[in-house]
């Protein structure tokens, strides 16, 4: 047996990761068999408590860094696209799919895209698309008055999940896709199971899907032919409406838009090719959709757990809304501070993403620690966040934590620990839009209805399904006691 115990090093000198503390590992398959994909951040959490915030453990015979340091997680975050980049295999298999786009790209094709994914989440683009995140947000509204009028349980996050299609489609594509008043359209349902089997993929020993295919690796090529379909419908679309009306491509109105315009451009600098347009619809519509609804899913977690949390919300909402049912702009919804405060606080406590996975670009050193090219890293983003020297009262969900002023008294308090969205030259370009659906949506519940769980003896677990998901979240809506 190769290594088969946990390895230290004397303190201070320069290490090879593969000398650093971790799990027991066996020959060949290292830990592969401790990991199950939709528990790995967990995993990897449990495995800091024992190992400390720098460790090592085994895909196979690949040594994986493992990184909960927050100088260093800060380093690694700031210093990409040149010394470190995301994992190559994550790269091959969202280019496999067929959906790579400004999340995976790197160097230079990266910074043209970033460059033009950005133009969609700008004040002013979220301004313009106000008026249609309201209608979204009542059309949700409608729905959940009804459930709440038959008394039945709610799956919230696949409602939340049709949400979030629907917004990001209309602020990223203009677009009206109404899959909230649709209803029974597959198309979140088949966004999910693209990301199911990235994520199992992404775990795998090796690629044995291009050798043999599962019924779950058949099920991922069935829903990446029907998304990959849906996404064409529209770049169609948006093509034949610009072929209308070619002035449009000179001020376009979506992203989509600007992407068919730089299409065509002349400048090589800013020229998209058809594959890159088509990756980036689908990079958004992935990006835009889980993230967001598994957030406002674990907020309504936390709503139903705190009655005192719902009545906070709505005395805010009815004192700063007055006759209006929803905030009529975004800077309106971020007047919202205390429901902003229990967006963050669900952010810092259920990161939708709580893992990052990274890789050095060149041989560097990260610490005591010294990485070759293609060293592969994952940073526990999430966890940084819960440690008593970011945060007082870590692990205890305390929205006020993140309102100002605040006491001098209210302890450890350390910004920087909120990675929820990422950091440095690659941040979520979406954090704006998504705060303000957690607002719209926080603001319409607590506005209309009290939410409570079916169940409130069954456990709602974290699933790892490439967000992180609260499986077994059914909630009750009532109509609000006045
Ligand atoms: C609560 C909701 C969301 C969370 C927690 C979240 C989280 C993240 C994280 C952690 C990253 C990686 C950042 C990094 O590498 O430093 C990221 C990247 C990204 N997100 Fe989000 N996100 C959310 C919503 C959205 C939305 C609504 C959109 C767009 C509609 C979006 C689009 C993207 C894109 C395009 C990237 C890739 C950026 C790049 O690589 O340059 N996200 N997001």
């Amino acid at each position: 047996m190769e290594n088969v115990r946990a390895e230290v090093a004397p303190a201070g000198a320069v290490r090879h990761l593969s000398t650093l503390p971790g799990p027991r590992r066996l020959p060949l398959l290292g830990n592969l068999l401790e990991i199950r994909p939709t528990q790995l951040h967990l995993t990897l959490e449990g495995w800091s408590r024992t190992y400390g915030d720098l460790y090592t453990f085994w895909l196979g015979r690949t040594p994986v860094l493992v990184v909960s340091r927050i100088d260093l997680v800060q380093r690694l975050l700031r210093e990409r696209p040149k010394e470190f980049r995301r994992w190559s295999p994550l790269q091959e298999l969202i280019e496999e799919l067929g959906f790579g786009g400004v999340f995976s790209a790197e160097g230079d094709s990266w910074a043209r895209q970033r460059r033009l994914v950005m133009g969609a989440f700008t004040a002013g683009q979220l301004r313009e698309s106000h008026g249609m995140i309201s209608t979204i947000t009542r059309r949700l509204r409608e729905r959940w008055r009804a459930s709440a009028a038959r008394g039945a349980p709610v799956d919230a996050r696949q409602d939340l999940a049709r949400y979030t299609v629907d917004v990001t489609s209309a602020v990223a594509f203009g677009l009206d896709m109404n899959l909230i008043e649709r209803g029974t359209d597959p198309l979140s349902h088949q966004l999910d199971t693209v990301f199911a089997g990235l994520n199992r993929r992404l775990m795998a020993p090796f690629p044995y899907w291009r050798h043999v295919k599962l019924p779950a690796d058949r099920a991922l090529d069935q829903a990446i032919v029907e998304v990959r379909r849906r996404m064409l419908d529209i770049i169609q679309t948006a093509r034949a409406e610009l072929d209308r009306d070619p002035a449009r491509a000179a001020a376009p109105r979506s992203l989509l838009e600007a992407m068919l315009a730089a299409r065509d451009a002349d400048d090589p600098k800013v020229r998209l090719s058809d594959q890159e347009v088509l990756g980036n619809v689908l990079t958004l519509m992935l990006a835009g959709e889980d993230t967001t609804a598994d957030t406002m899913a674990w907020m309504l977690h936390f709503m139903a757990l705190r009655p005192d949390v719902q009545a906070r919300m709505r005395a805010e909402v009815d004192a700063e809304l007055g006759d209006t049912d929803l905030p009529e702009s975004p800077e309106l919804a971020q007047r919202l501070r205390y429901i902003g405060a229990v967006a963050q606080e669900t952010l810092r406590l259920k990161s939708a993403a709580p893992i990052l996975f990274l890789e050095a670009c060149a041989d560097t050193a990260l610490g005591p620690v010294q990485l070759g090219a293609g060293a592969r890293m994952i940073l526990l983003t999430r966890q940084v966040g819960l440690k008593e020297e970011s945060f007082h009262d870590a692990t205890s969900f305390l929205p006020e934590r993140w309102l100002t002023p605040r006491p001098a008294d209210a302890g450890k308090h350390d910004p920087r620990a909120a990675l929820a969205f990422g950091s440095g030259p690659r941040v979520c370009p979406g954090r704006a839009l998504s705060l303000v659906e957690s607002a719209m949506v926080g603001a319409m519940v607590a506005r209309d209805l009290d939410v409570s769980l079916v169940d409130p003896g069954r456990p709602v677990k974290e699933l790892l399904g490439f967000t992180m998901k609260p499986e077994g979240l059914v909630v009750r809506f009532t109509p609000r006691r006045r």
